[in-house]
């Protein structure tokens, strides 16, 4: 799995565009007063520098050293800092220090998947903001990017249902056809589920 995504990033390009996700930006007002952030499957960092760019202190985790090494390139070409941390998402043991979690596209499999989102929901201070693009199982009929195995997709009715075992509220939960103009690997119609939840002030 590393191997295959340090291939795709051994590129100098950005793969995924230099701009941050639409659905990221549109709702940046949610995020813009958080202290600390993390960018799950951060890739090439265009999330994160976006955010360190509006003075976050955000770090980033990925699976691919390559992948760093250009969000660690680009963060100093933008004189942010940005921590990073070269990990599978499996290893990862959160603490509830964030104010943010933002995760794009992290194409995990279908046994892994509900912990992205007790991971994510883990690692948020009370109040915080978890915030996601990921591809539906639709996805398998378009064209657009992603990958063309059913078991990297999401099923919105199994988000669901873990979700509700989780200490937080849904502020955003819907799969949605969206156009999509992400560098050269995301491009035209798509079907994502977009997420948006925020811990319990108790929990
Ligand atoms: C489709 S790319 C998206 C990158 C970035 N989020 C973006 O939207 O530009 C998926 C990213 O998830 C990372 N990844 C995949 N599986 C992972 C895992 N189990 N743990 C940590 N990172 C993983 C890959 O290395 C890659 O950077």
């Amino acid at each position: 799995m590393q191997a295959f995504w340090n291939e795709k990033f051994q590129t100098p390009q950005m793969i995924y565009g230099e701009t941050p996700n639409a659905f990221i930006k549109e709702h940046v007002d949610l995020l813009v007063h958080a202290k600390r952030c993390i960018c799950l499957g951060e890739g090439e960092g265009r999330n994160a520098v976006y955010l360190a760019d509006l003075g976050l202190n955000v770090e980033a985790l990925d699976a691919s050293d390559v992948a760093l090494a250009k969000l660690r390139k680009r963060a100093k070409e933008h004189y942010v800092a940005i921590k990073t941390r070269h990990t599978l998402l499996e290893y990862w043991q959160p603490e509830p220090i964030y104010d943010a979690v933002v995760c794009t596209y992290l194409d995990l499999a279908k046994n892994e998947q509900m912990m992205l989102f007790e991971k994510a929901v883990a690692a948020l201070a009370p109040e915080g903001i978890f915030i996601a693009e990921l591809f539906s199982e639709s996805q398998i009929h378009f064209n657009s990017g992603g990958p063309k195995n059913a078991l990297l997709l999401y099923d919105i009715n199994a988000i669901i249902a873990w979700i509700k075992r989780l200490p937080c509220k849904v502020l955003k939960l819907s799969q949605e056809i969206v156009m999509l103009n992400e560098g050269t690997q995301h491009v035209g119609r798509a079907s994502v589920i977009r997420i948006i939840l925020k811990k319990n002030l108790t929990a």
